[in-house]
Formats: structure tokens, sequence, C-alpha cells
């Protein structure tokens, strides 16, 4: 976006003039609620218009007589919501109203005014992945800060010694073999997977995974199960390849088709059985068997995200699905985004042998894989048992920091709360009232600093959607957990 310069010092003054006209000292409403609500609503009604700078925090924490942090974090979340853009060492300005526009717009592709297609405008309307990626409680992202970052600089700098033309070139293939074959024995030996090196095909993360998947699997208008609540990334995906997407619901034994779903068998059926994401539950034997024989019987794929099945607290995970399948429905889909590091974007696909070659073409014609020295590295990081250590390692850090989130929720609100999500993953779910809304809560706690997100957020049936709160402890220290937790409470007693 293009600062307008020349303005910069009349309207560096000017908005502090607008906000201070209507800021009121005397209310009991919040600072930050307050400032959030005049910034937002002069710049939805073009009175803070696009392209304006915002005068620094700290100018205008002083001209109001508030904490500047209350300001950080009141541009924080305007950027978060897309009303202001910032740019390290160039101030925070108001965006253009593009984004906003797409949402509203209902104007056919060929609208020359409108620069996306109706595909495109869809992918962005539907968007689940949050800006903001860490911070006490953001879920989904792991404890980055204790990856073993010596132990792979030097097995970089081994790996970068002996790098081989074949290495460096363009990667024609799954992945570098020796991950292939490292991901393959993992798996047999902790997930009960079924497979060889050769099914294992390696991607840039489970979008990627999932692309590939409905790009070769289904065609435009064929239908995709996705359990509701579910994983948005597989929601996003799916709907821009143009699947037709059903919602499922999911009980305590995972998912759970009505009769009449099951009457209308789809291409895809996308599923989190050791850890239904979000809210937790373990999909049962009997639930799995059932699962498998239905896609058999009707030629349907099940695809298995498996994305967080190493961290499970006290009780043993079952074995994958993939290990029960006799018929080759299952395609079997792990990363290295929640035991590692997300940006590390690695992950996996185990598939039926005669798939194996369909994908990896179609991955090398369309994206031309890479990384491909990155990938030596991962796969002597877990030939030399690096890997089973750091997960061992983390295991016992995240026990502690569930465990204590859980005291914390007690400590404020006793047994008034439920908590789900089992002791497992890198998240809890604090279910709310009926009455209070998630959306609302997560939008106040964030500007009092802390990030969670709204459950109802995960729901495509809004009628099914229950309220609630996904608290992640990957990204907040142990002794952090009860202050942070504190902060919410104080927030969410507001909305009780
Ligand atoms: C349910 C689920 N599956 C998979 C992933 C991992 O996705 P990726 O491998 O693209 O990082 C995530 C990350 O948020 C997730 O929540």
């Amino acid at each position: 976006m293009e600062p307008m310069i020349g303005q910069a010092q009349h309207e560096m003054q000017a908005l502090p003039d607008f906000v201070l006209r209507q800021f009121d000292r005397q209310t009991s409403e919040y600072d930050h609620l307050q400032l959030y609500r005049i910034l937002q609503t002069g710049i939805r009604h073009s009175e803070l218009s696009a392209g304006l700078k915002l005068p620094p925090t700290r100018v205008l924490a002083q001209a109001l007589g508030i904490a500047r942090n209350t300001v950080v974090h009141v541009y924080e979340q305007l950027a978060l919501e897309g009303y202001v853009e910032a740019g390290v060492g160039r101030g925070t300005y108001v965006t253009h109203l593009g984004l906003r526009t797409v949402k509203a717009a209902r104007t056919p592709a060929s609208n020359r005014d409108e620069p996306l297609s109706q595909r495109g405008r869809a992918l962005i309307e539907h968007a689940g992945a949050a800006r903001l990626q860490w911070g006490a409680f953001t879920p989904g992202v792991p404890e980055v800060r204790m990856f073993p970052v010596r132990i792979w600089n030097s097995l970089q700098s081994r790996v970068w010694r002996y790098a081989a033309p074949a290495q460096l070139t363009y990667a024609t293939g799954a992945g570098d073999a020796g991950l292939r074959q490292a991901v393959a024995e993992y798996l047999q030996g902790t997930r009960g997977v079924a497979c060889t090196a050769e099914q294992v095909v390696i991607t840039s993360g489970t979008q990627q995974s999932l692309l590939l998947i409905a790009q070769l699997l289904a065609d435009p208008g064929d239908t995709a199960w996705l359990e509701d609540p579910g994983y948005w990334g597989a929601r996003s995906v799916f709907r821009a390849m143009g699947l037709r997407l059903l919602p499922i619901g999911v009980d305590g034994e995972g998912l759970a088709p009505t009769p009449q779903q099951l009457r209308r068998p789809p291409r895809l059926m996308f599923v989190s059985p050791a850890h239904q994401y979000p809210v937790g539950a373990l999909m049962s034997h009997r639930r799995r068997r059932q699962l498998l024989d239905y896609a058999a019987m009707h030629g349907s794929w099940v695809v298995e995200d498996d994305y967080d099945s190493e961290f499970r607290y006290g009780t043993r995970p079952l074995p994958a699905l993939q290990g029960l399948d006799e018929h080759s429905r299952v395609i079997y889909l792990g990363t290295f985004s929640k035991t590692l590091f997300p940006s590390l974007r690695v992950a996996y696909a185990v598939l039926p042998p005669d798939l194996v070659e369909g994908f990896a073409r179609s991955l090398n014609e369309l994206f031309r894989e890479g990384h491909t020295m990155q990938q030596a590295v991962l796969a002597r990081f877990m030939a030399e048992g690096h890997y089973a250590t750091h997960i061992r390692r983390m295991r016992t850090v995240y026990s502690a920091r569930h465990d204590a989130l859980i005291h914390a929720i007690r400590k404020q609100f006793g047994a008034d709360l439920q908590v789900l999500g089992g002791a497992a993953g890198l998240h809890v779910v604090l279910e709310l009232p009926q009455h209070v809304s998630d959306e609302s809560v997560a939008r106040d706690a964030q500007l009092a600093g802390v990030t969670t997100r709204p459950l109802s957020m995960y729901y495509m049936r809004k009628s099914a959607a229950t309220n609630g709160l996904l608290l992640g402890y990957g990204t907040v220290h142990e002794k952090e957990i009860e202050s942070s937790f504190a902060t919410l409470a104080t927030v969410l007693r507001r909305h009780l």
C-alpha cells in the first residue's frame, strides 16, 4: 500500500485530535475497547482514510493519558483484522479497504472493477488462518524456542559438505530418499502405520498434501465429508478445489454421520481419529471399523490427519487408522509442524502403493518440489535419534503446561466451565455458556494481549456451534500460564 507522504505531518496531528474529541475518560468503558471502537469506526466510515499514518503508539498514549501498551494492543488488533498495516520501521497505516470490499462484493467475476475471480473471492472470504501466530494462548503452535538449533546447525554443515549435484538440481521424485525411509520407520514403530519408504511422499505441509489429494482423487463437484467442528485448513483447500463440502457431526467416538448422510457416499472423508480437531475425541475402535468398511464398500477415500498424536499425556494413543485398513482406502497424513516447527514446511503423505507415482509426478508438475537439502538434514536428525529425543522432551514440557493450564482454569472458575480436549496435543477447549459470544471474548482478550480462538469458528453449521475458546500452551512458558489465564479470566468475567 502507498502511504500518502505529503500529508503525513498534518495527519499525525489530525488523528490524535480525532481520537481526543471522542475519547471519554469518565466512561466505564475500558480504555482499550474505547480506543479500538473509535479507530475501527473511523476507518469503517472513511473518516480515517486509506493511507493515513497512525501516530506512534507513544504519542497517542501520551495524548490520551493512557498506557502505551494499551495503544500497542489496539493497533495489533486492528492489524489482525486488516484495518491497518504495519511495516517494520515504517509506522502503521490505515489500509485500503481491499479485503473488506472483497468480502462485501457480490458482483460477478466479469466486473472489471473486481480483480479477483469468484473462486479467489470465496477463498479469501472463508479464510481461516489467523495472522497472529505467537504468544499465550495461540493454539496449534509448538514451543519453537526449545528446538535444538545447535544440533540442527551441525547436521546442516555436515550435509552441505557433501552436497551432490542431484540434491541441488530440480528435484524429480517424492522427496529425499533418506527422509522417506526415516519417516516410514518412525511411523511403523510409533503409529502402527503399515508402509514401506516407497509409499511415503514428502510435501511442504499438510495443506499441500490436501491439495494434491483433492486434485488427484476428486473432481469439482464431488462430495467431501468434513468433521464439524473441524480443521479449517482442509475446508479451505477442498472448497478452493471446487468440492462440495458436507459437514458431519462428531461425538465422543469421533465422526458420527447420520443414517441419511450414510445413504450418499462421498468421494473423500477427512478425519482426525487420534485427537479430533479441535474438540479432542479419540475415535473408537468400533467407529474406525465402520468407517473403513464403509469406505471399502463405496470406494471412498479416507484422509487420516494424524497431526499431533505424538503428544498424549498419560495414555497411549490408538494406532493409526491406516494400520487397520485392509482395502487401501486410507491416505495417512503427518506433519513436522507440531513436533518441530511450522515454518519448516515439511510434511508427509503415506499412500496406497498404486497412487504414489501419480502423486510424485503431480507434485513435480505443479510445484517443482524442493528444499531437498533441508529434507536431507531432517533425515539425519531422525536417523541419529534426535527427533525421538526432542519429542520425548517436549512431551514432558507440554504435559506440565497442560496441567498448569487446567489448574489455572480451576483456580479461576472451579468446575463452572468445562474443559474439552483430553490430556493430549497442544491445546484445550474451554467451553462457554451458549449466551456468551466466543468471538467477542476472543476479540476483547486479544486487546488485553491474550490470543485465543473462538470454537464457533470451527463449525460449518452455525446452528450446531458450541461456544468456547481454544487455548494453546505451546507458545507460553509454564510459569506464565497462571498470570496469562488470569488476564483472560478478567476479560471473560465481563461476558459471563
Ligand atoms: C488439524 C491440523 N492438521 C494439520 C495441521 C498442520 O498443517 P501443516 O502441516 O500445513 O502445517 C494443523 C496445523 O494447524 C492442524 O491444526
